[in-house]
């Protein structure tokens, strides 16, 4: 495994739309065992491929979903994710991207969403998730189409250095 380096804007990477995965060797499975690393060490809650330079439909995200702030986080890889249901209700949340550092801003997003996609293994998944966890994954699914939280927000401000944390940084 190994930490790899997050593309920053205006990287060409984020901006492109991402291949869907076809083959699930030795390659994904590096790809997948490095952006966990690399989300963790960040330290964020999500991470698309894009975010490390590679153009393929993967993400990982990592949160405890739970009311115990002592229960371990659970991580999900999702490959070739889609959103296939999002709730009418919506609701405003302050969301950050380690590809923008020091920017924050709000953005309006269905509050629960059903996921579908492939397990690293090519296995098919489907997750149903509100509040924090469904803005994480729809945030990184945006990534793999090449669109950004800031495209969607109605309000950007910056925060002063790392130590402000307004919102978990994905
Ligand atoms: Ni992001």
């Amino acid at each position: 495994m190994a930490i790899r380096e997050i593309v920053t804007i205006p990287h060409k990477t984020l901006r492109r739309k991402a291949r869907k995965v076809t083959t699930f060797g030795g390659e994904l499975q590096s790809l997948i065992d490095d952006m966990v690393e690399t989300m963790r060490a960040a330290p964020g809650v999500g991470l698309a491929a894009p975010q490390v330079d590679v153009p393929l439909r993967v993400i990982v995200v990592e949160f405890n979903e739970s009311e115990d702030e002592e229960a371990p986080p659970k991580l999900h890889v999702i490959v070739n994710p889609k959103i296939t249901r999002s709730s009418s209700d919506q609701e405003m949340g302050t969301e950050g991207c380690l590809s923008i550092p020091g920017i924050v801003g709000d953005v309006e997003r269905p509050i629960t969403v059903t996921l579908k996609g492939l397990n690293r293994r090519g296995q098919p998944l489907k997750i149903k998730a509100s509040g924090w966890l469904a803005r994480i994954f729809q945030h990184e699914v945006d990534h793999l189409d090449g669109v950004l939280f800031v495209d969607r927000a109605e309000k950007v401000w910056q925060i002063e250095g790392e130590t402000t944390q307004i919102a978990p940084a994905d």
